[in-house]
């Protein structure tokens, strides 16, 4: 192997151990983010009694809040994720709640 096709190959292992695991790792993640990282402060309830009531926009802004004003520890594809999994009452979502 040359040393350019060498770094190259290395690159590109990097590139792909960087893109492929992150997006697998967040699916499916939403019950375990609401456990571990919403009930530091207050528990589900408060989460619970508003599903199927809210828009979209509600759970994008209250989920931005509780990072921005009161620090609760999610990065920015953990608040997407649970965005929208709280809009669609997904099952993790609903077993959380139960
Ligand atoms: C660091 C503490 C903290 C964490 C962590 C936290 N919250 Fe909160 N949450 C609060 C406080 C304080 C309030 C009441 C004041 C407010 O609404 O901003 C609240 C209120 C709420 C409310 C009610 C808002 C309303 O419209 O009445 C919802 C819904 C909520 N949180 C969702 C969440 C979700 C979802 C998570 C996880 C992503 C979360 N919280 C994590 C502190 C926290």
């Amino acid at each position: 192997m040359t040393r350019t096709s060498y770094a190259c190959f290395i690159a590109l292992l990097l590139f792909a151990w960087a893109v492929i695991p992150a997006p697998a790792q967040a699916a499916g993640n939403c019950g375990l983010i609401l456990n571990s990282k919403c009930t530091l402060c207050h528990n589900l309830n408060r989460i619970c009694r508003k599903l199927g009531e809210k828009d979209k926009l509600y759970w994008q802004k209250t989920i931005k809040r509780m990072v921005k004003q009161h620090s609760a520890p999610l990065n920015n594809d953990e608040q997407k994720e649970l965005a929208l999994c709280l809009y669609n009452k997904t099952e993790s979502v609903k077993n959380a709640c139960k």
